[in-house]
């Protein structure tokens, strides 16, 4: 892991204010927009040849059979006739989102909590959406660094996952919600990092286990909150790819891991933290600075109060203790050199393991 070093220095180290006691990530509207306008970035990739056509990994093996069982047709698999609207609840009202629950606190109307829930869900699932167009790339770059053929063959699969996400996720968007909101720069930032990471190692670690492990705890939360059967259906489907994309991240990360020497240990460890606290460090900041306004809700009040929750630390750790957290220590990513950095910045909480792992994750790994 040949960047090892300069992941010492934090991420957005430039984009770093204080609110209370916490430094948060924010960056300015003229950055944000030169971040967008980057389309083109230097990628540097080490392709790799195999002459080796046998299997080699039994269990990437396993998982790319299980990945060509479970192909599904976006457009036609899916029923586009259901609705799904402004008018609804498809979600619980409260401890699922933050405006909905905020504004319902500070004792706002049906209609605006309503209508405010309805544009968080469109803000989240446009982030996902990119999500996944950084996942269809990567993964297209682990089809060509990947040193196996079993891992090929699963990289390949994956890219067709990838940009089957792509695709139902921007019809759900223009066809049911009317709108794509621009990526979170923090987000462009990351995943840009991920994606110009000089090695498959790295590459794996970060989109597979990192960011794979958020999006299984996002996809989780929806899953069980939603009441809309379009909604439902869309994340039920995404959520089993996903979790044995996440299932690929434990298995070769696992394989890393014990082939690592000491110093590699401690780069990806560093890498890790640095990629996850940044994400943390924004506190939902490119939402609220966009969305927040139109509610009557000023950004840095709201991270300020949510802050000031005798539980904080338990609800902002929730979406990471759901899967990375718990992979990140049985991987022996996070050790005690590390953990108390965690638990500083409310990333990890309570137990190191967690609730245990998530069922579609456990069912890839079988
Ligand atoms: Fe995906
Ligand atoms: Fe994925």
């Amino acid at each position: 892991m040949r960047e090892g070093r300069s992941q010492m220095d934090k991420i957005l180290a430039e984009y770093r204010s204080r609110i209370g006691d916490f430094e948060v990530v924010e960056i300015d509207e003229d950055r944000i927009a030169q971040i967008r306008a980057e389309i083109d970035i230097d990628a540097p990739l080490d392709l790799h040849w195999t002459w080796n056509y046998g299997n080699e990994v039994e269990e990437l093996a396993a998982l790319y059979e299980r990945g060509k069982k479970g192909q599904w047709n976006a457009e036609t698999d899916i029923d586009w006739t259901a609705d799904l609207s402004r008018d609804e609840w498809f979600l619980p009202r409260e401890n699922v989102q933050l405006l909905p629950t905020l504004l319902t606190a500070m004792g706002a109307d049906e209609e605006k909590c309503k209508a405010a829930a309805f544009d968080e869900s469109a803000f989240t699932i446009s982030q996902l959406l990119h999500g996944e167009q950084a996942a269809l790339q990567i993964c297209g770059q682990l089809t060509n660094s990947c040193p196996t053929m079993d891992a090929k063959f699963y990289a390949a699969s994956q890219v067709t996952d990838e940009a089957r996400h792509v695709e139902v996720l921007s019809k759900l968007l223009q066809r049911k919600f009317g709108t794509i909101y621009p990526i979170g720069a923090t987000l462009k930032v990351l995943l840009d990092r991920l994606l110009q990471a000089p090695t498959w190692k790295t590459k794996t670690l970060g989109m597979q286990t990192l960011f794979e492990g958020v999006a299984v705890g996002i996809l989780d939360v929806i899953q069980k909150g939603s009441t809309n059967p379009l909604l439902s259906d869309i994340i039920r489907r995404v959520k089993q790819d996903e979790a044995r994309h996440a299932a690929f991240g434990i298995l070769t990360m696992r394989r890393t891991v014990q082939s690592a020497t000491g110093e590699e240990m401690v780069e990806m460890e560093d890498f890790a933290f640095g990629i996850l606290e940044a994400l943390n460090a924004n506190q939902q900041l490119d939402m609220l600075n966009v969305l927040g306004p139109k509610y009557d809700l000023d950004p840095h009040a709201v991270v300020q109060m949510a802050m000031g929750l005798p539980n904080w630390a338990e609800i902002n750790s929730e979406l990471f203790m759901h899967t990375v957290v718990p992979n990140l220590v049985r991987l022996g990513l996070i050790t005690e050199r590390t953990e108390e950095k965690y638990r500083g910045v409310g990333i990890m909480h309570g137990d190191r393991f967690g609730s245990g792992i998530d069922e579609d994750i456990r069912a890839s790994m079988n």
